[in-house]
């Protein structure tokens, strides 16, 4: 997964690291949804951190689950749209640019939270976006 990101971090100028511990374990689950729900949050960090920018995808285990944290120094979202973030309805009437996935956070919580986990984001106008995916591990 990350090797498909590495190219265009590369020729963006953007420092792409991966870090997984020993701990991660596995998740039982549509193998499908859940690879496009990380790799949607990946692909936002990629897509809206400047060049020089930092983009790290970190996954960890407990006992009972799977952390993943993608996290980056790009521009960070402000309160007032963070809010608004995970609702499907407010995306209606929104430029996507043309190009959009049609993914968007909100189907990211909606797969995410099919398999039992939660999303969570955290994000600091100017100092950078942190998303953490936990989902129960089932191995
Ligand atoms: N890592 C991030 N850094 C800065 N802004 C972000 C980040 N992730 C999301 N955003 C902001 O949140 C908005 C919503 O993200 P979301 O993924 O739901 O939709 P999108 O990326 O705009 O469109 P689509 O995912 O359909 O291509 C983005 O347009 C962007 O403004
Ligand atoms: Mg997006």
């Amino acid at each position: 997964m990350a090797a498909k990101y590495e190219e265009r971090a590369k020729t963006q100028g953007i420092t792409l690291a991966l870090t997984l511990r020993p701990s991660l374990g596995a998740v039982k689950g549509d193998e499908r949804r859940l690879r496009q729900a990380l790799e949607h949050v990946v692909d936002n960090a990629v897509r809206f951190v400047p060049t020089g920018g930092r983009v790290l995808i970190h996954g960890e285990g407990t006992h009972k689950t799977v952390r993943i944290v993608v996290s980056d120094d790009g521009p960070g979202i402000d309160s007032k749209m963070q809010v608004r973030l995970f609702d499907s309805f407010a995306r209606f009437g929104r430029n996507n640019e043309g190009q959009a996935s049609g993914l968007g956070l909100p189907l990211v919580r909606q797969f995410i939270e099919a398999h039992g986990g939660t999303v969570r984001l955290v994000s600091e106008p100017g100092q950078g976006t942190i998303v953490t995916l936990d989902l129960p591990r089932g191995d």
